[in-house]
């Protein structure tokens, strides 16, 4: 995710920069850095950490008053100094800092090396400073516009040259805003960063490429034309814009699913294959056993079922804290996946170690770069889903998912076994069914002001859908503290059922599988007790309607890639039934982010 904040006007730059990386933060803390540039040059500090590490670092340095600065949350090379922004060109001449995911620049890179470029980082963004150093040739415009041109993926950035009094900048699916104050101009990434400044600013539009001076700013398209952008003025509060508008952090993570999910896949589906760079040999193993904690335990289960169907391989999923004490059978025939959204739970990382010692390969699925478990695994899969604020897991569950479907279609391929293209190219298309499920948000916004005083809950699901019934009554209850149970459909004549009145809200995930007969008898068994039944429901089985109170349609998907879908109204729910109830949805009462004690 990372954060950008530019200045170019009449204060102390290093002022204006180190507070609006302060107010950036949330979008990332692993590593941070700025550049000040004046007509002797360019001056840069780097620190690992937080902000305030940085800070530590620059004493003085109050006669700069053009820089720009940034913040890193790492998905290309751990967080170190090495890697943190900003990049430069081989004569460093030419300061970069991009946030996003340059997805071709393993390309770009091995291209600018033939020509004699040398690299310092790990980093996907190095190769755009080099870019423009290759293009340079007196016009640092032309040179920048020619270097974003090659460029695939996502990106911000904004770039300066030594001995310049100007800042160049452009975007593509990553924000990035304009502040316009008194002889004084800002770029960022959000509008946090410039507040306490200015209130008037432009939101760029994707391809819009800006040149900044002492005496304006102009914003052009990336073919040249200048085009105008409305200066507005920006009236919400600093807490309310660092949520970019929504009420809280779960919300916004919820709804920014589509971006993230595709954050998720790029790059790992190329030309019908999967590309992934875990150490695994083909037939070097005989199983995958799997241990996690919470929401990353029940995204084990769907893995479960996707391995088991797409890979063949057997598979065995453990809760961490019991993994790690009931002196499991490991082997080195064992590959052992840990998956986790912080990389920094106890129980998962006591686990590893377990296995480790039990001699099995080890690999996670996790989101943070460069935590406790993503350097113990032998090898990994980042999430890239953007640092999760809300104590409640929603985004990274989805990613999860769809690592792990990335992960069994990967063993699949490692066999020799061809992979079902349809698949792959529904997979690629899955943020588009995601974006029309977070379209119907209101409705189940009104859906949970009937059942915001409820006192429980079942979730009911079969197949890949029982563990996303796990999932969905654990989001409502620990947000909204309404006491929720998931079940796999069939268990409850096994006891359950005794629950069922006209006081008991069923929800029923029951989109079309090969048990979708099968969930319809259920439903009726629940019906026949007066249980109140919501039905989660794509457009193929609209026949669930004579039984369901409520529907709530979903787009129909390949079933492997149902559980992400069916989950989002779950996520949205309980959201809005814990909001309905006045509760801090954020900050729900007793629990952490991050659980690094057992
Ligand atoms: C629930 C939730 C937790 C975490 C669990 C594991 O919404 O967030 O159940 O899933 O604490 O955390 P990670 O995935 O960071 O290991």
């Amino acid at each position: 995710m990372c954060g950008i904040i530019a200045y170019l006007g009449t204060r102390p730059a290093k002022e204006v920069l180190l507070a609006g990386l302060a107010k950036l933060e949330y979008r990332g803390y692993d590593s941070a850095g700025l550049c000040f540039s004046d007509k002797n040059g360019l001056l840069s500090f780097k620190a690992v950490g937080p902000v305030k590490n940085l800070v530590k670092t620059i004493e003085g340095n109050d006669k700069y008053s053009l820089g720009i600065a940034h913040t890193r949350w790492a998905t290309h090379g751990e967080p170190s100094e090495i890697n943190a922004h900003p990049h430069f060109d081989c004569q460093h001449k030419i300061a970069i800092v991009h946030n996003g995911i340059i997805e071709n620049h393993n390309a770009l890179k091995e291209m600018l090396i033939k020509e004699g470029h040398k690299f310092v980082s790990a980093t996907d963004s190095e190769v755009i400073a080099h870019l423009i150093e290759k293009f340079d040739e007196g016009n640092l415009e032309s040179a920048f516009i020619k270097a974003i041109n090659l460029l695939q993926g996502s990106f911000a950035v904004v770039a300066i040259q030594a001995g310049s009094r100007r800042l160049l900048a452009t975007r593509r699916s990553s924000p990035l805003i304009i502040g316009v104050g008194k002889e004084e101009f800002f770029i960022a990434s959000d509008v946090p960063a410039v507040l306490a400044y200015t209130n008037q600013v432009i939101y760029l539009q994707d391809n819009d490429f800006v040149s900044i001076d002492d005496s304006g700013y102009k914003i052009k398209t990336l073919a040249g034309k200048e085009i105008k952008r409305e200066l507005e003025g920006v009236q919400m509060n600093l807490e309310e814009i660092e949520k970019g508008g929504f009420k809280h952090f779960m919300l916004k993570e919820i709804m920014e699913q589509p971006i993230t999910l595709a954050q998720t896949i790029a790059g790992r589906v190329v030309n019908d294959k999967i590309k992934i760079s875990l150490q695994i040999i083909p037939g070097s193993f005989d199983r995958i056993v799997m241990a996690a904690c919470g929401t990353s335990w029940h995204s084990a289960l769907i893995g479960k079922y996707l391995i088991e169907e797409i890979a063949g391989v057997r598979v065995e999923v453990d809760y961490a804290s019991e993994f790690r004490y009931r002196q499991p059978l490991i082997s080195s025939r064992d590959i052992f996946l840990a998956i986790s959204q912080s990389g920094e739970t106890a129980d998962t990382l006591a686990a590893l170690r377990e296995a480790k010692a039990g001699g099995a390969q080890t690999a996670a699925l996790v989101n943070i770069v460069g935590s406790t478990l993503a350097r113990e695994v032998d090898s990994g899969i980042y999430l890239h889903a953007g640092p999760e604020i809300g104590v409640a897991s929603t985004k990274a569950f989805s990613s999860q998912i769809a690592g792990l479907l990335i992960f069994a279609l990967y063993l699949r391929q490692l066999s020799g076994a061809s992979l079902d293209k349809g698949l792959l190219m529904e997979l690629k298309n899955l943020p588009k069914a995601v974006e029309a499920v977070l379209a119907g948000a209101d409705k189940i916004a009104s859906l949970a002001q009937q059942f915001k005083k409820t006192n429980n809950f079942l979730f009911l699901g079969r197949g890949l859908n029982f563990p996303v019934a796990l999932e969905g009554a654990l989001k409502l209850k620990e947000i909204s503290y309404i006491h929720a149970e998931g079940y796999p459909a069939a268990e409850i004549k096994h006891g359950p059922i005794a629950l069922i009145d006209e006081d008991m809200p069923v929800l029923f995930i029951a989109t079309k599988n090969l048990l979708s007969d099968k969930i319809l008898s259920n439903m009726a068994e629940v019906k026949a007790r007066q249980g109140k039944i919501i039905a989660v429901v794509d457009r193929d089985f609209q026949d669930i309607a004579a039984l369901a109170d409520h529907l709530l349609v979903v787009p129909s998907v390949h079933p492997l890639l149902a559980p992400i879908i069916n989950n989002i109204p779950l996520q949205l729910l309980a959201y809005y039934i814990a909001d309905a109830r006045g509760l801090d949805v954020d900050r729900p009462r007793n629990l952490a982010k991050s659980v690094t004690v057992e």
